[in-house]
């Protein structure tokens, strides 16, 4: 399964944050924001990578992560010149996919979650045509929305609808097989003059091949695509790396995990940046684990 970061877009709901920068690399606490969808994309045991991004924020991404072999994985990069939709996703990354199954994730997405990880290989081991995660919101005319019956199949997809039919928001993080590619290729611009990854998810649907699987309530799952919800996401992580003293999306922490790299490799990753508490968690874990 290949795995893809959509990290593009103009950052406009967060200027002047983003008028130098590209949003998915402002800081969520203690990391770019971009380490937390590559978080997901590993713990669900994916180490092929394609981040695409905006010609100007492209270098930027490649000095953070480079080519990913220090983490055990094959990361690529690819330039969205301007925001067409999400669904451009699948035609820029029709090679990078090569007619496999794929997973996107979009780089404003936070997820953290008990079982996550066992949730991410079952809907692996599992897919049949296309499934996304829901996830309840106060505010569902600001998301794409599932509708379910009551026996829990998906009955309908509606993008930004005035007038919700469920409060069940689509999350950014969506897994299909390889029919993607061409279904992406037969869309049409929507009224906003982009290719829409709802439409997308309506072709499984009308097939009978869309599973959306609801995240419960000790969930947590956020965009941090505003001022409010940027600062609402790095408290979030604030509160819960101080408590537990665990670090959430700790790349170097999941490549070791993972089995992507040894305890060696992890530790020298964290020597690299031991005036930092994050490089010394970096060591700690790899010691831990030796
Ligand atoms: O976050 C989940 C929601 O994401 C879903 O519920 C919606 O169905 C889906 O359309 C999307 O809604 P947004 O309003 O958040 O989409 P937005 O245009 O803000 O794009 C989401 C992210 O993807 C954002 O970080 C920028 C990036 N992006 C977006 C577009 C349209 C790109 O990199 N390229 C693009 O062409």
């Amino acid at each position: 399964m290949k795995g893809i970061i959509l990290a593009g877009g103009s950052g406009s709901r967060l200027y002047p944050l983003t008028a130098a920068t590209s949003k998915q690399l402002l800081p969520v606490y203690d990391k770019p924001m971009v380490y937390y969808p590559l978080s997901v994309l590993m713990l669900a045991d994916i180490r092929d990578v394609l981040i695409i991004s905006t010609p100007a924020s492209v270098p930027a991404m490649q000095v953070l992560l480079g080519d990913g072999a220090h983490l055990g994985m094959n990361i690529s990069y690819a330039v969205q010149p301007e925001p067409n939709g999400i669904a451009e996703a699948f035609l820029l990354g029709a090679d990078h996919i090569g007619g496999e199954d794929s997973a996107l994730i979009l780089g404003d997405n936070i997820f953290h979650g008990t079982g996550f990880p066992g949730l991410l290989r079952d809907t692996r081991k599992n897919l049949d045509g296309c499934t996304l995660f829901g996830y309840p919101v106060s505010d569902p005319e600001r998301y794409g929305i599932g509708e379910l019956d009551e026996r829990g199949n998906l009955v309908s997809i509606e993008e930004k609808p005035k007038q919700p039919r469920s409060d069940n928001a689509i999350t950014g993080l969506y897994f299909y097989d390889p029919d993607v590619v061409e279904i992406a290729k037969g869309l049409k611009p929507s009224d906003r003059g982009e290719l829409e990854i709802t439409d997308v998810n309506r072709v499984y649907l009308e097939a009978g091949r869309a599973r959306l699987v609801r995240l419960g309530r000790g969930f947590t799952w956020l965009d941090a695509g505003t001022h409010q919800s940027l600062l609402e996401a790095s408290q979030y992580v604030h509160v819960l790396e101080n408590r537990q003293g665990v670090r959430v999306a700790c790349l170097e922490e999941i490549a070791l995990r993972m089995g992507f790299i040894d305890a060696d490799e992890c530790y020298s990753l964290g020597d690299k940046m031991k005036n930092s508490l994050y490089g010394q968690y970096v060591m700690t874990v790899a010691r831990s684990v030796a």
